[in-house]
C-alpha cells in the first residue's frame, strides 16, 4: 500500500465537503457545471440513501489552511443475478488536483476503492479510461479487458 504524504488524509466524502474543493478537484476530470449548495446536498442525500452502493473517497490535505480536497474517486457496487448473485465494482470519477499529481494519490485512491470492492463481495473491479491513462491503471494492477461502447443523450 502506497503511503500518503504527511498530513494528507484519505476518508469518505462528507456532506460538508461542498466548500472544501471537492467539485474543483473533479474539474480536472471533466465539466462539472455550477452547482449550488442546495443541489449538492440533495444529490449527496440521494447517494447516501443507496445504502452500500456508492463509496466516494477523498484525499484531504490537512496542512492547507483551510484544509483542501486534492483527490477523489468513487466505487459503485453493482449487485447482479449472474455469478450466483455476484457483485461487480465499478470505479468512477478518479481525479487528482493538477498540482498534486505524481504523488501516488491516484494509486492510493484506486487501492482503497478496490479494497472496499473486495470487502463488499465484488468478484472483480472494472473501469473505463482513455488510452492516455492506461499506463496509470496498469501500475494499479489493472489490465485491458473488453471495449467500451457509449450512446450519448
Ligand atoms: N500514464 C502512465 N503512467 C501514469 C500516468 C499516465 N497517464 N499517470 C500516472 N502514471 C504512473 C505514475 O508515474 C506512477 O508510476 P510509478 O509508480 O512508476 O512512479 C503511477 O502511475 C501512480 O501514479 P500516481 O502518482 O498515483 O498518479 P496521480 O496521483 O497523478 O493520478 C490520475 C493519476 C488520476 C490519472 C491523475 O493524473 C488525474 O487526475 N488526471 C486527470 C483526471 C483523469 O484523467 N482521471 C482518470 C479518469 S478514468 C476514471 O475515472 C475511471
Amino acid at each position: 500500500q502506497a503511503a500518503l504524504p504527511e498530513g494528507y488524509k484519505l476518508r469518505p466524502l462528507r456532506r460538508d465537503d461542498f466548500d472544501a474543493g471537492f467539485l474543483d478537484c473533479l474539474r480536472v476530470l471533466t465539466t462539472v457545471g455550477e452547482i449550488t449548495k442546495e443541489r449538492w446536498e440533495e444529490r449527496y442525500d440521494w447517494i447516501s440513501r443507496q445504502d452500500g452502493t456508492y463509496f466516494i473517497l477523498v484525499i484531504e490535505d490537512t496542512t492547507a489552511n483551510p484544509p483542501r480536497i486534492v483527490g477523489t474517486g468513487a466505487l459503485l457496487a453493482e449487485r447482479k443475478f449472474i455469478h450466483n448473485l455476484g457483485a461487480v465494482g465499478h470505479i468512477e470519477d478518479i481525479a487528482v488536483a493538477k498540482d498534486q499529481q505524481g504523488k501516488k494519490l491516484g494509486l492510493r485512491l484506486i487501492q482503497a476503492l478496490d479494497y472496499i470492492a473486495k470487502q463488499v463481495g465484488c468478484y472483480k473491479t472494472i473501469l473505463d479510461c482513455s488510452e492516455a491513462n492506461e499506463g496509470f491503471y496498469v501500475k494499479c494492477g489493472f489490465r485491458r479487458a473488453g471495449l467500451e461502447m457509449a450512446h450519448y443523450h
